[in-house]
């Protein structure tokens, strides 16, 4: 079969990463998708700059947004990052060409997945994100699929892995807040304005995500409440541990259904004491972990690297490995026209973008 023909837009510790995964496991891949993956041209800011790997075989497009218009190209690979600005450039004309795209980038998801989501059912085109939320863990397609015959009442979990680094680096070491968060910059987990891993606006965007796939919704990302951890203070985390519990910060939705018969949509990020005993109490790190709850499947525990190249590379791959397929499952739940629009529900303050 013929190769699925890959434009890579960002080299970054993502992009980086896919490149080293197709060199290391091609074969498995290949076998997988039933035809190679080939990347055929990439895009950064610094061509010069040296990424560890080896990009001189593939051409270079100093626009990345002109990479959805060559012929040669079946996909695109968006790496980027940024709700707006070139990565969306690229997203809507990689879709408006009838080409797949993949993307790791949860902030263009949160802010335009539906519009995204639209162009992509009318293209058609391929529209795949799993690398958005949670890293390595596929929790997507677990959501999508994995519980699709399910009414599902609640997701919660751990949806940022530099934060969760963060605070069980302090909890176990007393380390000083700023130094762990820069530990976590070299490892290459936080985004690149960290302001938000550490101010609950990366979890808040994946945590819109999930809601939307959980519960058949449009995405509502500015009705997140949001809270993140830079008043978390060692003291804090010492008086938690004196009374039994770690501190740890949860993405919480569930549909509250009123009186009426109203349904409304809470959605909540905030630093949370959490039992020792419990599963979320375990994982450190840059893990994240998240828990759904259907009323068929009973509670189900997603778990695993929420951060770094190899785990979100992953995510991407198997994407590119089900459009290699031909796989041509809508991009949410179920399809953007049968969506319904929920009312936020509670009264924290929300992230309102
Ligand atoms: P990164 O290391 O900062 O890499 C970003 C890449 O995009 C760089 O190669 C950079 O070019 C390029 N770039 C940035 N602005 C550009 C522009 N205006 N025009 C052209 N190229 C531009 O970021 P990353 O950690 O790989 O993250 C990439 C995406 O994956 C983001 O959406 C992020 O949220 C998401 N993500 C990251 C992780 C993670 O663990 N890191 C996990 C899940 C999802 P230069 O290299 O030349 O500067
Ligand atoms: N900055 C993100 C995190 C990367 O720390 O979880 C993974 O989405």
């Amino acid at each position: 079969s013929p190769p699925l023909r890959i434009a890579l837009a960002g080299l970054g510790t993502v992009g980086a990463g896919m490149i080293r995964l197709l060199e290391t496991n091609a074969d498995i891949v290949r076998a997988r998708a039933g035809r190679p993956l080939e990347i055929v041209a990439v895009s950064a800011r610094d061509r010069s700059k040296n990424r560890g790997v080896d990009i001189s075989r593939f051409a270079w497009e100093d626009d990345m947004t002109a990479m959805a218009a060559r012929g040669d190209v079946d996909v695109v690979v968006e790496l980027v990052g940024g709700s707006d600005g070139p990565a969306l450039t690229l997203a809507r004309n990689t879709i408006a060409a009838g080409k797949g795209l993949v993307t790791a980038n949860k902030a263009m998801i949160a802010h335009h997945g539906m519009e995204l989501a639209r162009l992509a059912e009318a293209a058609p085109a391929p529209l795949k994100f799993e690398a958005a939320v949670a890293g390595g863990i596929p929790v997507v397609k677990g959501l999508r699929e994995g519980t699709a015959a399910n009414a599902i009442e609640r997701i919660y979990g751990i949806l940022n892995g530099t934060s969760n680094y963060i605070l069980s680096t302090m909890e176990a070491t007393g380390a000083d807040f700023s130094a762990v968060l820069a530990e976590a910059q070299a490892k290459g987990y936080a985004e690149a304005d960290p302001t938000f891993d550490v101010g609950g606006i990366d979890a808040a965007h994946k945590l819109s995500i999930l809601a939307g796939i959980a519960f058949g919704t449009c995405i509502d990302f500015g009705n997140v409440e949001c809270e993140g951890i830079t008043g978390v203070r060692a003291a804090d985390i010492a008086q938690a541990d004196a009374l039994g519990y770690v501190i740890r910060l949860i993405g919480m939705a569930d549909v509250e259904t009123g009186g009426d018969g109203t349904q409304r949509l809470l959605q909540r990020v905030k630093p949370c004491l959490v039992p020792k005993g419990h599963p979320l109490a375990h994982v450190t790190g840059a893990t994240n972990a998240v828990v759904a709850e259907g009323n068929f499947s009973g509670r189900l525990l997603f778990q695993g690297a929420g951060a770094g190249d190899g785990p979100t590379a992953s995510a991407v791959v198997a994407d590119l490995i089900d459009i290699a397929r031909g796989e041509t499952s809508a991009p949410f739940s179920i399809p953007v026209a049968e969506m319904v629009a929920m009312e936020p529900a509670g009264s924290g303050a929300r992230t309102g973008r």
